[in-house]
């Protein structure tokens, strides 16, 4: 997490570097800071706990600094308390250089001791300002061989901005296992954690690839690789606009994101049917490959992961192949089982994340074929898988994944048809019913939308309960683990899910005269009925219960429960693509009457590239 910029050009750094920090908050926003160098005022460095707010008040929205060449940071606090002196820029004790990080430095103890040897007073608490101490320890004359040394002796992840007083022509930019971005523009460059941060000067951008060093000036770029030879970089024009970036009217961004999922999911899955079947170019995996696989491993986080555990229902009763979904951050240290047969099907909105990364990079070491699903083109895991589908959702911004979540679902329906027919596992009349249902979507996702109010009412009911819990039995409890976590983040109400008929065993002991259970059942037959057996009870002890259900179910869920939320009917498989829309209002609109800062809940960041 972190979001790091830098600009070097002929206008005022400070301006820009401020903008573009505005647009990596979601990163992390416990802190912010910038360094911008002038000849005549030498390295100024600005920093403030808080809000990017907080420090854009304190230079008057960058008016009061002067420089063309500067770097700039959002914080999401990992070593070291959130507090002025933590923030980023770390400055060398010769004031020469200032460094922005975004990633953790884990041999930070041993250097730091080092560094004290050498007389080195540290003024932060951070894995940081040993960089920034480092630089000046190598330091000649020569910036390049000064980063080089550093890299040499830092273990961990990073992406680096670096401003130096004796080389004012130069910004340079580092990375390893962090997201870094080159934007190019005319007379100016610019370095940033994220697209989103330079599209508003710039459309041609490249990523910077681990290891490799990038030395901006006002006129070019120059990467070098490890070796210090030279690289072409390939230039990417990026062509989504700002105001895909922006709310466009809307109060928040999670708001405005919610509402754009019938589109996001249209232009995700549209272009990928053709004549009733599902075409998914670029695709390497071929028939033979998929008759070999005897086992598919899903590795994410956060809502991903969630997303995973939908799939692993949708797959094994398509493929008829075993599905294993492991959290990403388990999956690297639990001596997987991983074989040349093995397919990895990786899920991430952001394609950054540290610990999706790191278990992509161990099931690849191990043999496995790695499938991607990626929301951020040309991000780091995109570029590491054999192949990857994108989730075309556009920028997500909210620090709660919605439309990203959707998109991600909407490919696993794509990909459990790819390969059921691939296999031969799936009969036409199921297939085409699926396919047929899937271009229904879209609409009945608008239908849910239309009807928000209600939603907003229940709500307003509702926002007061302390407790949670969230119930459903197959799909709906996968979409149920959401609809909690949406909750729970965003409100700050503690919430748990749990499939429906797990809840006696231990934790039926929390239901007391008016908890909250939302309960889904939206799956006709048995698992309806089960699960309703499960709602009574709850209810028997005390339980206030919101059921969740499709229209042909309504009946028979109003008769057991207090009050019912209805999605339209469609093929099972595609359910939690409806169901999960009015728990992501749910809980937007109750954290919105707790007063609670929707966009950037307290202690999260969107995307997190720490362990
Ligand atoms: C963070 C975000 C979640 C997200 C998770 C995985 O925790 O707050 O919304 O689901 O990371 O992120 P990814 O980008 O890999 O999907």
């Amino acid at each position: 997490m972190c979001g790091i910029v830098g600009y070097i050009g002929h206008s005022e750094a400070a301006p820009i570097l401020l903008d573009s920090l505005s647009r990596l908050e979601y990163r992390g926003y416990d802190s912010a800071g910038i360094a911008v160098y002038a000849q005549e005022t030498g390295l100024a460095v600005f920093k403030a706990k808080g809000r990017l707010k907080v420090l854009s008040d304190l230079v008057d929205g960058g008016k009061a600094v002067h420089g063309t060449v500067g770097v700039g940071h959002t914080r999401w606090a990992t070593h070291g308390a959130p507090s002025d002196v933590n923030s980023h820029p770390h400055v060398s004790a010769d004031g020469r250089f200032a460094v922005v990080h975004n990633g953790i430095i884990e041999n930070y103890v041993e250097i730091r001791e080092f560094l004290a040897e050498h007389g080195v007073q540290f003024v932060s608490q951070t894995d940081t300002e040993v960089v920034a101490h480092l630089l000046e320890y190598y330091y000649e004359d020569d910036m390049l061989q000064a980063v080089t040394k550093v890299l040499h002796r830092v273990n961990g992840a990073y992406a680096f901005g670096i401003v130096s007083t004796d080389h004012p022509d130069q910004l340079i930019a580092v990375r390893k296992d962090s997201p870094l971005v080159l934007g190019y523009g005319k007379d100016f460059n610019l370095l940033a954690s994220d697209v989103t941060a330079v599209i508003k000067y710039t459309r041609e951008v490249s990523y910077l690839e681990d290891g490799e060093i990038a030395v901006l000036s006002p006129d070019g770029v120059t990467v070098y690789d490890s070796l210090l030879r030279t690289v072409q970089k390939p230039r990417h024009t990026v062509d989504w606009e700002v105001s895909a970036a922006e709310k466009g009217g809307y109060e928040h961004f999670m708001a405005k994101e919610i509402m754009e999922q019938p589109k996001a999911f249209r232009d995700t899955v549209f272009p990928r049917i053709t004549d009733g079947r599902v075409v998914l170019d670029n695709i390497t995996l071929d028939r033979d490959d998929v008759r070999d696989m005897d086992k598919i491993y899903i590795i994410a986080c956060g809502s991903s992961y969630h997303v995973g555990v939908v799939a692993k229902y949708l797959l094994e009763k398509l493929l008829r192949k075993p599905v294993e979904v492991a959290l990403a951050s388990e999956f690297r240290y639990s001596d997987p089982i991983v074989t040349p047969r093995t397919l990895a099907l990786v899920i991430s909105q952001s394609g950054e994340t540290i610990d999706t990364l790191a278990a992509m990079r161990e099931a690849k070491r191990l043999g496995a074929r790695i499938l991607a699903i990626v929301n951020v083109v040309g991000s780091t895991i995109a570029r590491e898988a054999d192949d990857v589908i994108y989730t075309w959702a556009g920028p997500e911004i909210a620090v709660a994944t919605t439309k990203a979540y959707s998109t991600q679902l909407a490919v696993i329906d794509l990909i459990a048809l790819y390969l059921a027919d691939l296999l031969g596992t799936i009969d036409k009349a199921e297939y085409d019913a699926i396919v047929a249902e899937l271009l229904l979507v879209p609409e009945k996702m608008e239908q849910i939308l239309a009807a928000r109010e209600t939603i907003q009412y229940y709500a307003s009911i509702y926002f007061n309960h302390a407790s949670v819990f969230f119930i459903g039995r197959n799909v709906d409890y996968a979409a149920g683990l959401e609809g909690s976590l949406k909750l729970k983040e965003i409100s700050y109400i503690h919430s748990e899910a749990y499939a429906a008929g797990e809840l006696k065993h231990g934790t039926i002991s929390l239901i007391e005269d008016g908890t909250l259970v939302i309960a889904l059942a939206s799956q006709a037959g048995v698992l309806f009925e089960k699960t309703m057996s499960n709602v009574v009870e709850v209810k028997s002890r005390g339980a206030d219960v919101l059921g969740i259900t499709s229209a042909a179910l309504e009946r028979g869920m109003c008769k057991t429960v207090d009050s019912v939320l209805t999605v339209p009917d469609t093929h099972p498989f595609l359910q939690p693509s409806l169901n999960v829309l009015p728990l992501q209002l749910f809980a937007y609109y109750v954290s919105l009457q707790r007063g609670c800062d929707i966009d950037k809940p307290r202690n999260l960041a969107k995307s997190v590239t720490v362990e």
